[in-house]
């Protein structure tokens, strides 16, 4: 397997201000790799450098064989990847129909382009095609949650940043969630997948990293023996940090 992102000794923040330092890890092909943290940690801040909505102060991203640079975020998307960003990010009063084409942009494709994009995303999430009309601030948070994956992926991404995706959903839609990372897995898409629960990322990923105070203090394969308490362990600051 080939890597599709290298993140190598990143440092990176908000302007001048550092709250990432020295973070490495990469992600296969068709891998699901959870990053994973406290609070605070730095997860969304590694995903945002990682879309060019953060600068790199060190270190380098590479995706593809690319060192992608100061490249700016929309061109990421045109080259293939994702975001799936943390709360809602949708345009509420906006219709779903005009979300997905909103996410969709980039390609510039025209109406006949469009079309199939957009059935395939109605065969992904038929609870949208239900909605269609609806504005998005209508939806459910469910509803909501499908609306941002389904828009992230007009695109045609080869890798998905999804920033805890579960967040404020009731039980029984977090597994309709987990449900449909399951299946984009299936169809070989690369994720990066940050979350709050250990055994929702556990139960997808093949790697697991786990930042703290902005420093990666934990790396392993999923299904390690012991991986589980290794990571609450790291989360609570004890945990060496592991190769492989
Ligand atoms: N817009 C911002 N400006 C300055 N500091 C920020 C900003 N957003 C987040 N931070 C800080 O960066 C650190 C990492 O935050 P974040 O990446 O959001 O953590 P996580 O996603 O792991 O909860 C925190 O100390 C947070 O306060
Ligand atoms: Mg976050």
């Amino acid at each position: 397997m080939s890597e599709i992102l290298k993140v190598d000794s990143l440092a990176t923040g908000y302007g001048d201000l550092r709250v990432v330092w020295d973070v490495s890890f990469s992600v296969e092909q068709g891998e699901v790799l959870a990053l994973l943290g406290r609070n605070g940690a730095g997860k969304s801040t590694i995903l945002r450098a990682i879309m060019g909505l953060n600068a790199v102060h060190k270190g380098s991203i590479e995706y593809d064989g690319d060192d992608l640079g100061s490249l700016p975020a929309y061109e990421r998307v045109s080259r293939g990847l994702g975001f799936v960003q943390e709360g809602k990010r949708l345009i509420g009063d906006m219709t779903v129909d005009e979300n997905l084409r909103l996410g969709a942009n980039v390609k510039r494709w025209n109406r006949r382009q469009l079309a199939p994009r957009m059935e395939w995303a109605y065969d992904m999430f038929p609870v949208l095609r239900d909605r269609r009309s609806s504005l998005a601030a209508m939806l459910s948070g469910g509803q909501q949650q499908m609306l941002g994956i389904a828009q992230a992926l007009m695109p045609e991404p080869r890798l998905l940043l999804v920033d805890e995706p579960s967040a404020g959903l009731a039980p029984a839609i977090v597994g309709d969630v987990l449900d449909t990372l399951a299946r984009l897995q299936e169809t070989g898409m690369s994720i990066v997948l940050v979350e709050q629960s250990v055994d929702f990322a556990l139960s997808l990923a093949s790697h697991v990293v786990v930042v703290d105070l902005g420093h990666l203090v934990f790396s392993s394969r999923a299904d390690a023996p012991g991986v589980r308490a290794a990571v609450r362990d790291a989360y609570l600051g004890r945990s060496e940090v592991e190769a492989q």
